[in-house]
Parts: C-alpha cells; sequence; structure tokens
C-alpha cells in the first residue's frame, strides 16, 4: 500500500528511527512481525526491505509503522536520506510473532542492535497483557553503547535490564551470555523461556546456551527479503533435518520467530 514518510531522524550514529503513515494499515501487531518497505515505482538499490515493527503509533487516526533500522550499506544510506513526505510502499504486518504459553511465569529477553526494537515491543505486550509472567528480565548486548536501544522504553515498562557492551563503553564488558548464562544457572527454569533477537553471533550463542540449559528459546531470525511472503525462496535458512538431507525453512513465511532446536546453530 502506498505510504508516506512522517519522520525519519537519527537514534545514535548508525541507527535511525522511522515513522511510516500508511493509511488503511493495521493499527495492531504482534512482536515479531515484519513489514516491506520500498519506493515506488523505482529501480533503487534501496529495497524492497525487511524491518522489524518497533511499534505502531497514531497520527490524526491515520496508523504510523515505525521501524528502528541501522545504515550498513547502500540501501540504508539511501533510506536515511529520505525525508518525510516521500512516498513508499509498505506491505504488512508480515510473519509470525513470539509466542508466550500460559505455563510460563519467567521470561529472559535476550536482544541487540536492531534486534532490541521487535524484544521491546515483546516486553510492551508482556507488560499490558494477561499472562502468567510474574519475572521479566532483559539482557542486551552489543558492540558498543550505540547498540543499546530502546532503554528508555523498557525502563517506561518498569524491567530490569543487563547491559552487556564488548568495549565496555556502556554496562559490563563482554557479550550477553557472559551475564545470560549465571543467571540462568541461579535460575528455576521449569517454567522459563527465551525470547531473544539480534545479530547471528548472539541468536547462536543465546541458542546453545539454552540447549545447554534446556530452557526453550524461541528466536527471530533475520535474512535479506524480496518477497516477504515465501514467493522468491530467498531467505532459506539451514533447519534441522529428520532425514538424510539437509531441510530448510522460509524466514518470510515459517518465521521470523523459530523454536531455536528447529534450526542448525554453526
Ligand atoms: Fe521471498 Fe522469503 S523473502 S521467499
Amino acid at each position: 500500500m502506498r505510504a508516506q514518510i512522517a519522520f525519519n531522524r537519527s537514534v545514535s550514529a548508525p541507527y535511525r528511527h522511522l515513522g511510516i503513515a500508511a493509511p488503511g494499515f493495521p493499527e495492531s501487531f504482534a512482536p515479531g512481525q515484519f513489514v516491506m518497505v520500498r519506493p515506488p515505482l523505482v529501480t533503487d538499490p534501496l529495497l524492497p526491505r525487511a524491518f522489524s515493527i518497533y511499534r505502531i503509533s497514531q497520527d490524526g487516526g491515520t496508523p504510523v509503522v515505525e521501524i528502528l533500522y541501522k545504515i550498513l550499506g547502500k540501501g540504508t544510506q539511501c533510506l536515511s536520506r529520505m525525508e518525510p513526505g516521500r512516498e513508499v510502499e509498505i506491505l504488512g504486518p508480515l510473519g509470525n510473532s513470539f509466542a508466550i504459553g500460559s505455563e510460563v511465569t519467567t521470561a529472559v529477553l535476550a536482544a541487540g542492535g536492531i534486534g532490541v526494537p521487535p524484544i521491546s515491543a515483546l516486553a510492551a505486550q508482556i507488560r499490558n497483557s494477561q499472562f502468567a509472567i510474574r519475572d521479566l528480565e532483559v539482557f542486551l548486548g552489543g558492540k558498543t553503547a550505540d547498540d543499546i536501544l530502546c532503554l528508555k522504553d523498557f525502563e517506561a515498562h518498569g524491567v530490569s535490564v543487563h547491559i552487556t557492551t564488548e568495549d565496555g563503553s556502556l554496562g559490563s564488558r563482554g557479550l550477553v551470555t557472559d551475564l545470560l548464562g549465571p543467571f540462568l544457572l541461579g535460575s528455576r527454569l521449569s517454567a522459563l523461556i527465551i525470547f531473544t533477537c539480534g545479530p547471528p553471533g548472539m541468536l547462536s550463542a543465546v541458542a546453545r546456551l539454552a540447549e545447554t540449559c534446556g530452557v526453550p528459546c524461541q528466536t527471530s531470525v533475520e535474512a535479506n527479503m524480496a518477497c516477504g511472503f515465501g514467493a522468491c525462496m530467498g531467505c532459506a535458512i539451514e533447519a534441522r533435518s529428520s532425514g538424510p538431507g539437509p531441510a530448510y525453512k522460509l524466514v518470510c513465511k515459517d518465521g521470523p520467530v523459530f523454536d531455536s532446536r528447529e534450526l542448525v546453530w554453526r
């Protein structure tokens, strides 16, 4: 659907906050879902691109789809230069979402970089809904303090946040799993679940830790996407196979959220 950029502003050095005013877009979404965005009628290097939904606000009755993105290459550099009022096409909400069972009483959220916005949305959903979850713990990690996003959102929801950065510029120096591992060792694990979203190295480390501890883990995976709905097969990732050959899943259609035990982690 046709939409317009409402705002496109800097958050920290490589990260920006984009709002897309999209009349007719659903007013709600489930944390983990994403949108495909591209300029209309353009052979631009920019898009289509998939972005996790951070939140949906309202502007005079028009839904504004909010996204946090990182400037990584040519496409996101182009996007960073797009001014308010510029027309784009947006498709969504797409994909599945994090699923919270009624038996879960402790939710552990682990994220970094552009994986933080969907985890922030999940924290908001947990705080605002009638889940049985009593304890909510958030672990954020990144290379530097710039990768630690949405801190004010977590504070607003009264969620305790454990922070690590590789250069020690915020929180303790190290990796998310350096704090998450000891936390799990000291926790009652039977009603605990981990939700995670972030760079591949973080997802792999968290998935392995969860498996070692015997804790369920849902992970939201990033992939390059051309269509967003299962048509191009460009977002296939390796899944655990029960047969002799390899198995694959489509991130856009089967995910982006998977039980970490479904996937192959390298
Ligand atoms: Fe086309 Fe997933 S993005 S099949």
